[in-house]
């Protein structure tokens, strides 16, 4: 059993779980991910690494409330134990000294890219860090994320909290500004990740994305974090999470979250769910 050594409520709908785990906390990398398991009854909930500490031996988690799993999980206490936690799964992100490198952060995407960003700023980049959400309310860690930058912004879009825009807005103008970017690192919602690879294509600056919210089961079973990737298909949990983003195919992996999104709603509202569908 893996026990809850801390809760912490970060937004109505968003939660942070600090997990005993010693052993995964030992070997996990930044981008890497694990899959928990509430009971024996409990569908398998892939959730990338926010934080670790190899010495306490535990795992931080941050997860949105989106599907029933979820919820469920979010109604745990500091002191609940989860039956089945696995990991670290996934390739760890690709950390060198590009020189002067982005790491943005979309919404709950805040979380993965923390430990990223720690990791390239050791590696002796210049970090400027982006974090950006719809409102402040969805805002989270930006005392940690700021500290492990040389500059760092905040974004919302309706204005409540830093400029007012997308964190593509803040890229261009960071682009228009320092000329020379070496490295991009977005972690976020789809759309805004294919909007700051829109951005950064036609100029040629190397950008990676992680793909981890389309994942289902984690294993390489269920096929729904199929992502093309130029022109090959890749299975998100078993070859990323992160992928080149100027070869992903955006639109196809957002076509396929609208149609899990449909499913998500019928499981909700049916107070269960047959798994596979994508309502975690
Ligand atoms: S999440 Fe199911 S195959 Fe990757």
């Amino acid at each position: 059993m893996y026990k809850i050594l801390r809760k912490e409520v970060l937004s109505p709908t968003l939660k942070l779980f600090e997990i005993e785990a010693p052993k995964v906390a030992k070997k996990c990398q930044a981008g890497q991910f694990i899959i928990l398991r509430i009971d024996e009854k409990g569908e398998r909930i892939p959730l990338t690494i926010a934080d670790f500490d190899r010495e306490k031996g535990t795992i931080t988690l941050i997860f949105a409330e989106v599907g029933k799993s979820t919820q469920q999980l979010g109604q745990m206490e500091a002191g609940n134990s989860l039956l089945d936690f696995i990991g670290p799964l996934g390739r760890p992100s690709e950390i060198e000294k590009y020189g002067r490198v982005v790491c943005i952060g979309a919404g709950v995407g805040i979380a993965p890219v923390f430990p990223i960003t720690r990791a390239l700023k050791e590696a002796g980049n210049e970090v400027i860090g982006i974090a950006g959400a719809r409102t402040k309310e969805l805002l989270f860690w930006l005392d940690e994320f700021k500290a492990q930058c040389d500059e760092f912004h905040i974004c919302t879009d309706d204005g409540s909290l830093g400029e007012k825009g997308f964190v593509s807005d803040v890229l261009k103008k960071i682009i228009d500004e320092k000329g020379k970017i070496d490295y991009i690192i977005a972690i976020g919602p789809i759309p805004a990740m294919k909007a700051v690879c829109a951005l950064t294509k036609p100029l040629g600056i190397k950008t990676f994305v992680s793909m981890n919210s389309i994942m289902v089961d984690g294993t390489g079973m269920c096929g729904a974090c199929r992502v093309t990737v130029g022109n090959e298909t890749k299975f998100t949990c078993v070859d990323g999470p992160e992928f080149d983003g100027h070869l992903v195919d955006f639109d196809e992996a957002m076509r396929r979250g609208e149609q899990f999104k449909d499913e998500e709603q019928r499981a909700l509202a049916a107070g269960s769910c047959g798994g596979g569908c994508g309502c975690h």
